[in-house]
């Protein structure tokens, strides 16, 4: 999409970012941010800095925050769809590209042991996370230092749990953050062999904070990773008003995707709103407005896996209890593969081949079989989280202050459960 930014946007006065990365093992140099929890995000700095280096922002955007500590765009102003809501000059964004210019060897050798641990889709992730270390460890001397001292100290994503959270969780959501928490830990070993000095490569504290800025602020883009400063502070939402795109400079736009009405927050979206689990282990909330969750049938994965289906699409919902047809196929087919071969075959071969007929004899002939173990699976998934919400309330919340989003976590689930049960006690 072209357009003509200077005519609808603000104009800022255009600085170019000159990055003098040179590697050498020495000391912090003084004025590194400040990582402590207590410390204030000093976000208006930042919105300040931006503009000084030629960020533009549509009339009537402004960063907001209810709280203090988590802050959002939103606008004062009218915008109409397809206009431009935010523009980032390539000089002030990170990509996975320009890491791998500016560090060269060095960041190989560290990717080299990530492809080694099975982790090669991470290499965009990583080469983002080193560049933000790199630029921590160069402290006032960067001239990212604004933006990285306005960035949330505190996270509540998967990377940023311990083993005393996951056992609060169910399994799926439990599998995944662990799975973030993993990625994290192969993250601290791969960027041993970068030439940072000892203070920064033994500080877990700093690289798991780079870790969850590279994680939750970055966006992929062809298989890069960026992050355009100021264009990471929208928040998700499964309703959206706003994109994001890069033109071939490698400049950031984000467009109003609806005709947004003044007062409104500015939203893109994170990922698939339909289940909020994955959203949560990744970036450390609960999106209420999610219209269910998976159905949790972790121990039915091979058969989910033979019918060809995906968690996605095994779905509870929370609104009024449905039940998504796939479910019953699932629940179904492993009854089946229980008690008889030549059924389960005939009944995996009518999914395959959609024979919705063959399909819906064998649901009916099963029916009072599959309602038992579905109500099985749903009495003891809400015993299960009685008993994880009571072990998490149980844990001294200085010590674990992800407590509350766990058990917000386990409710939303408990709600949907609830409601699938009352629906399933009447069938
Ligand atoms: C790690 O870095 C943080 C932030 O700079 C600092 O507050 C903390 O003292 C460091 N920890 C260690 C063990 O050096
Ligand atoms: C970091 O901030 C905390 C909380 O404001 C403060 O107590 C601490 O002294 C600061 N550390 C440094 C090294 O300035
Ligand atoms: C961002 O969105 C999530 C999910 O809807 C919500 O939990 C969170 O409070 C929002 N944050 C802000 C600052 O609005």
């Amino acid at each position: 999409m072209k357009l003509k930014v200077d005519l609808l946007f603000l104009v800022g006065i255009s600085i170019s970012v000159k990055s003098a990365f040179a590697f050498s093992y020495r000391a912090l140099p003084a004025g590194t941010v400040n990582l402590s929890s207590s410390v204030q995000r000093d976000v208006y700095t930042m919105a300040d800095w931006a503009a000084g280096y030629g960020v533009q922002q549509a009339e009537g955007v402004l960063l907001t925050s209810y709280d203090g500590n988590d802050y959002f765009p939103m606008t004062q102003s009218y915008i109409p769809a397809g206009s431009p809501v935010m523009y980032v000059p390539s000089d002030l964004t990170f990509t996975s590209y320009k890491a791998m210019q500016e560090f060269g060897a060095s960041l190989s050798i560290c990717e080299n042991q990530l492809v080694q641990a099975g982790l090669g889709d991470k290499v965009p992730l990583f080469r983002i996370f080193f560049k933000i270390i790199a630029e921590y460890e160069r402290g006032e001397e960067s001239p990212w230092y604004p933006w990285l001292n306005s960035l949330p100290r505190v996270y509540n994503t998967g990377a940023s749990m311990t083993y005393a959270c996951f056992d609060c969780l169910p399994p799926y959501a439990a599998y995944l953050a662990l799975s973030e928490r993993q990625n994290f830990v192969n993250f601290q070993k791969a960027i041993k062999s970068a030439p940072f000095s000892e203070d920064i490569v033994k500080n877990v504290t700093l690289l798991k904070w780079a870790y969850n800025v590279a994680l939750t602020r970055s966006i992929e883009i062809n298989g890069e990773r960026m992050i355009a400063p100021m264009a990471d502070m929208f928040n998700h939402s499964a309703d959206t008003e706003v994109e994001i795109s890069y033109d071939d400079n490698g400049d950031c736009y984000a467009y109003a995707t609806v005709d947004i009405p003044a007062g409104s927050p500015l939203r893109i979206s994170y990922g698939d709103p339909t289940d909020p689990t994955p959203l949560f282990a990744k970036y450390g909330f609960l999106d209420e407005s999610s219209p269910g969750t998976f159905c949790k049938l972790m121990h039915m994965r091979s058969e989910i896996d033979a019918l060809g289906y995906t968690f996605a699409d095994l779905l509870f919902y929370r609104e009024n209890g449905a039940i998504s047809p796939e479910v019953y196929d699932v629940v179904l087919y492993h009854i089946l593969l229980k008690e008889d071969d030549g059924m389960a075959n005939g009944f995996y071969g009518a999914v395959m081949s959609g024979d919705e007929n063959t399909k819906s004899q064998y649901h009916d002939q099963y029916w009072p079989y599959t309602k038992q173990e579905l109500q099985k699976h749903v009495d003891g998934t809400l015993r299960d989280l009685e008993r994880w919400s009571a072990k998490a309330q149980s844990y001294d919340l200085n010590t674990h202050p992800r407590v509350p989003l766990i058990l917000q976590h386990n409710e939303f689930v408990k709600e949907t459960f609830l409601r699938v049960k009352a629906n399933l006690d009447m069938m």
